[in-house]
């Protein structure tokens, strides 16, 4: 789909690399000739991440634990990428979700979410950024959000929130900084099922299938596809999309959102003959 060089000369930061949409999209980067940075909790789930992702692509990968959570060890992240040469783009991948009853929801677990997923892009974007212009250094941000950022969903009200909160910075920051050579943008992906996510949001297999049977194409997305819009998205043949979010869902939001769509699997063929008007 793309030339083998697209990226190539780009160092990028996924945050929650290791694992995931992120492991997915990082696989693609470095196929297309980028530099990799990698962070996340866990130094031997990024350890191993690294050594396959360097075996299989022959490309260079780094990485270094970080809770993005916490803004202290973002900044340090930050300072040892700019001391091994800087970034030219950031995935704000990270995620923390879960689904519960809201009502019973503790402080702590809100903050846990917003904590990872709003403070934590807030804290990489606002740390890149900040780089970027005091270097006059051309960025770009992608952020991984989701179509419920701007419908709201049950069930998972902070990453809801949290979401929507990051697609608020990203059409903020591109107004901003889109004239120093910083451009934002983002991704709104459906379904696309990871061990991590699907063990806390989907727990039962009939959850899964109903994912599948709401979707217009009938399939969950596959990882390959969301890495292909992220990589059009990261080059800079694209640099006129600032402040956008591209969804990338099978039509599932819309499914859920237009008045008749209920209606195809309730009629049958008599029914909509019936309903012509008679010559
Ligand atoms: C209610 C819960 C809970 C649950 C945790 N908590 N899980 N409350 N229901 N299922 C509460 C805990 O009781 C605690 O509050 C607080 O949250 C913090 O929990 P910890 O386990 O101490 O925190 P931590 O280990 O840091 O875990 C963070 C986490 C976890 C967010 C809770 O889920 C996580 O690490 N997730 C990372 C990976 C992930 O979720 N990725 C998926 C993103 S997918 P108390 O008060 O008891 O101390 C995504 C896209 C969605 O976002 C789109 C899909 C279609």
């Amino acid at each position: 789909m793309f030339r083998s060089d697209l990226l190539s000369g780009k160092r990028i930061l996924i945050t929650g690399g290791g694992t995931g949409i992120g492991l997915s999209i990082g696989r693609r980067y470095l196929s297309l000739g980028a530099e990799l940075v990698i962070c996340g909790r866990r130094e031997q789930v990024l350890a191993e991440a690294a050594e396959a992702l360097t075996k299989e692509t022959g490309g260079k990968v780094s990485f270094k634990p970080c809770d993005m959570r916490d803004a202290a060890q973002v900044d340090d992240l930050l300072n040892w990428a700019w001391s091994e040469g800087g970034l030219d783009g950031l995935v704000n991948n990270a995620a923390g979700n879960f689904i519960a009853q809201s009502e019973s929801l503790s402080p702590r677990a809100v903050d846990a979410v917003l904590g990872i997923v709003l403070h934590g892009s807030a804290y990489a974007t606002l740390g890149c950024g900040k780089r970027w212009l005091a270097q006059g250094r051309k960025g770009n941000v992608l952020s991984i959000i989701t179509t419920y950022a701007w419908t709201g969903s049950a069930y998972v009200v902070p990453s809801a929130m949290a979401k929507a909160g990051v697609l608020a910075m990203i059409r903020s920051l591109a107004v901003e900084w889109g004239g120093r050579g910083v451009r934002l943008n983002a991704i709104a992906p459906g379904p696309f099922p990871t061990a991590g996510a699907w063990e806390r949001l989907v727990p039962k297999p009939e959850m899964a299938a109903a994912f599948e049977a709401k979707n217009p194409l009938k399939r969950a997305g596959r990882h390959e596809e969301l890495a292909n819009l992220a990589s059009f998205l990261m080059a800079d043949e694209t640099a006129y999309i600032n402040g956008e979010v591209v969804t990338i869902d099978g039509g599932e939001w819309l499914q859920g959102a237009g008045q008749f769509n209920f209606i195809g699997g309730m009629m049958s063929e008599a029914d909509w003959q019936a309903l012509k008007p008679k010559k």
